[in-house]
């Protein structure tokens, strides 16, 4: 997972400087029949268990066209929406550069899709993740703007030394959070959504913790990046959530 990488001391300073074109006209007919099949794969293995607002996001942004989706074409229905657009990347772009992103309400896609032997490996995340499983959210007014305030609040957290602490908020919503609906415990994070292995174990393994989200416990609870996770924490409502992570301050953050 995905967005981490390590700064290092000459690199480009603005986020705009990691941006390159999608080259949408390079992927293969391949990378296009790689995209339909996880598509279809990962919409039937979800079915409703995920939350709504996910499959409407789906829906909006006509996610289930055929190939690879076009970023040009994605963004003239997703920023008139919520303000939201996306941009290629190479990769992993460093975590202050993510987060600045974020916080303009813009989100980066690796320009490149997995190949067909290693559907299920990934050294870093490809735009079948990025697309799939953040996007749909993005779609929502709401965790649109939870998303940006994230952004925010990494910016704060890095430029103190803590920026744990804003990856720990993000980490147990927007990418491997579990939420209630209608009664039901539904997959929220795009970490979740666009995972083949881990989307069901999150819901039905009886080796794991499920702990209620609040915001306090995610800033104290670490996760893992390389395998799957430990404990999952659970958010009453998607709503509950959105409004606890806006309502945090950098320094009720910064405090813990
Ligand atoms: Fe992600």
């Amino acid at each position: 997972m995905l967005h981490r990488a390590q700064a290092t001391t000459d690199r480009p300073q603005g986020w705009r400087d990691y941006v390159v074109p999608q080259c949408w006209d390079a992927f293969t007919d391949d990378d296009h029949a790689v995209w339909d099949l996880l598509f279809a794969r990962q919409v039937e293995l979800l079915g409703t268990r995920v939350v709504a607002p996910f499959l409407d996001g789906i829906d909006l942004l006509r996610l289930s066209h055929p190939g690879v989706p076009d970023l040009d074409e994605l963004n003239a229905i997703l920023e008139p929406r919520t303000g939201w657009r996306t941009v290629a990347v190479t990769g992993l772009v460093p975590d202050d550069i993510f987060f600045a992103m974020l916080s303009e309400r813009v989100f980066p896609v690796g320009n490149f899709i997995r190949r067909r032997e290693q559907l299920d490996y990934l050294e870093e995340p490809d735009c079948f993740h990025d697309l799939f499983g953040h996007i749909p959210m993005l779609a929502h007014h709401a965790y649109a703007e939870m998303v940006e305030h994230v952004g925010q609040l990494g910016g704060a957290a890095i430029a103190a030394g803590r920026g744990e602490l804003v990856s720990r908020i993000y980490w147990h919503s927007v990418e491997f959070g579990l939420a209630r609906e209608g009664g039901e415990l539904k997959i929220l994070g795009a970490g979740l959504a666009s995972s083949f292995g881990e989307a069901h174990f999150s819901l039905e393994s009886e080796e794991v913790e499920r702990l209620p989200f609040s915001v306090g416990r995610a800033l104290r609870t670490a996760y893992r990046h390389d395998a799957f996770q430990p404990r999952y924490l659970v958010s009453e409502t998607l709503e509950s959530t959105i409004a606890a992570v806006r309502a945090l301050t950098p320094e009720q953050m910064l405090s813990v």
